[in-house]
């Protein structure tokens, strides 16, 4: 089975001062939360989606899936956690408590404020993942990256062919991310925010799968600004 976790449980603070986390501002005419879901929901081959939103949220996110979007027998809105990994382990026990999940079983993860991925990078997620268990979406390093470790003097240079910014999705089979998760000390927990960095301190092969440069993440108000422009340009 594969099951895509909408990972929406922030409360958006670098975005300032708004009403409501910045995954239900609107970007264009609907919430950027709604616009990231439909990407997922539209896939036949995507038997559930799991948005998991802060627990004062749950009701207005049903709220909008009911209003918005089609297709939404297949969409689940269930409790985050506190910090991002919370809000992914809250999915993955969401799917063992529901389902028996197989070796082959998949977990797509992506922000809720990516609002852009595409269906081939979705499509490229499931191939890789179910080929090497494990992949993470990135796309090449354009800025030269700068190491400090005093943030005063420069400490190194590295070779920026070697380096890529990483986006999401993130997506693993289920039966090794959750043994993954569940071998983790504290500590380790604590220091791993990232779930595809947890596999490669395990040794594990996380594969690079292309992204887009306009699969943004919507940060800062001026990310908004970009979103929308992104938004009128794609839909020209
Ligand atoms: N996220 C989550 N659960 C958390 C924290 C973050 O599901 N406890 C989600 C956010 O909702 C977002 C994605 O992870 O879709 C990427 O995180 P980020 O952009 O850092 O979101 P926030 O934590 O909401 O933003 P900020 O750091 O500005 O408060």
């Amino acid at each position: 089975m594969i099951f895509v976790a909408v990972l929406a449980g922030g409360i958006g603070s670098r975005m300032g001062d708004t009403d409501t986390p910045k995954q239900f501002l609107n970007l264009g005419d609907r919430p950027i939360l709604i616009h990231t879901i439909e990407k997922f929901v539209i896939m036949d081959e995507i038997d559930e989606v799991i948005v998991l939103t802060p627990q004062n949220f749950i009701n207005h996110t049903k709220h909008l899936i009911e209003e918005y979007t089609l297709n939404n027998d297949k969409i689940v809105v269930i409790e985050g956690g506190k910090t991002r990994n919370d809000t992914l382990k809250n999915s993955i026990d969401y799917i063992y408590e529901n389902y028996s999940v197989d070796d082959d079983s998949i977990i797509i993860t992506h922000d809720s404020v990516r609002p852009f991925v595409t269906h081939r990078i979705i499509q490229d997620n499931i191939k890789a993942a179910k080929k090497y268990g494990a992949c993470d979406t990135v796309i090449p390093a354009t800025d030269t990256i700068v190491e400090s470790r005093d943030g005063k003097i420069i400490k190194n240079i590295p070779i920026r062919d070697y380096f890529y910014q990483g986006q999401t999705p993130q997506t693993f089979k289920i039966n090794k991310l959750n043994s993954l998760i569940n071998d983790l000390t504290d500590g380790e927990k604590e220091i791993l925010t990232d779930a595809a960095k947890i596999f490669v301190l395990k040794g594990k092969d996380v594969a690079l799968v292309d992204g887009d440069v306009t699969n943004i993440k919507i940060t800062y108000p001026y990310d908004l600004k970009l979103a929308n422009t992104i938004l009128n340009d794609k839909n020209d």
